[in-house]
């Protein structure tokens, strides 16, 4: 059985039995890889008992219609959709590997990027670092931590300097598309010197459950918040972003040229209570 991932607003579908994606002409996949277990063992908090050969989760690269190529060529922007499975790796929610971006050409900011729930309901975990590029990953400093969580139809902006990694916190599969500036480099060694994100993300009996990582030296609070929309950044609530970005291409400026919107970006989040 297929179901339409209908918040993309594209002919999108998953199939029910395989969990994989299918893209309908003439829509085009770039690119598609799994993640399983193995290739992420030491950025969950314990994955001793867990199956190695298990799918955590998977990408779907590069994804636009035949006719909308050139714009997104032109603008250097690339769309994708990431597919978290349901399920535990120990006590903790199946999650991506989590990285941070390259800095921007100014060198002030690294790339934000777009997120958008399409199926279930995610958790993003934020780690703020200016220096998480130095020679000894070990020694970056983390100066915020955020956990934005977001239904189906909502859309987040990851803001400049965040490092960034989502988190199925809900049932079923949790899928997101993402919206980014397609030369921004993706940095993975900090967050997997430490073993993972600042915080690991798990279920118990109550609930969500929430464990600062010990391997960060030394972390801020850390706050629950939730997304809030922006018309003139294209987030509006419902409307997929993939088609606010056809409508309205100069509305994503920010992705490529970040270093005048932070402030637009970071109003963007709704700060809740200290966890
Ligand atoms: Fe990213």
């Amino acid at each position: 059985m297929l179901k339409q991932l209908t918040h993309s607003g594209l002919p999108i579908y998953q199939n029910l039995d395989s969990l994989k994606l299918a893209v309908e002409a003439p829509h085009l996949l770039g690119g598609y890889g799994d993640k399983p277990l193995k290739r992420m063992v030491d950025l969950f908090q314990d994955s001793s008992a867990a199956n190695l050969d298990e799918d955590v989760y998977d990408v779907y690269r590069d994804i636009r219609s035949d006719e909308d190529d050139e714009l997104f060529k032109k603008h250097k922007f690339q769309y994708d959709i990431t597919v978290i499975h349901q399920g535990l790796i120990g006590k903790e929610r199946k999650k991506t590997s989590g990285h941070f971006h390259g800095w921007e050409t100014s060198g002030k900011h690294s790339y934000p990027e777009v997120y958008e729930v399409l199926s279930g309901t995610a958790l993003f975990v934020l780690q703020k670092s200016m220096n998480f590029d130095i020679k000894d990953p070990t020694q970056i400093v983390i100066d915020d931590l955020i956990l934005v969580k977001a239904e189906m139809g909502q859309a987040v902006i990851v803001p400049p300097d965040y490092g960034h990694c989502s988190v199925n916190i809900g049932e079923g599969d949790m899928i997101f598309s993402n919206l980014a500036y397609q030369p921004c480099p993706v940095l993975y060694e900090a967050v997997q010197a430490h073993h993972g994100m600042a915080m690991y993300v798990g279920t118990d009996q109550e609930g969500l459950t929430f464990l600062k990582n010990k391997m960060y030296s030394k972390l801020p609070k850390a706050h629950l918040a939730t997304p809030k929309e922006n018309g003139d950044l294209g987030i509006k609530f419902g409307t997929p972003v993939y088609k606010a970005f056809i409508n309205d291409p100069e509305a994503f400026n920010f992705l490529g040229h970040p270093d005048n919107y932070i402030n637009q970006i970071m109003d963007l989040l709704e700060i809740g209570e200290e966890i």
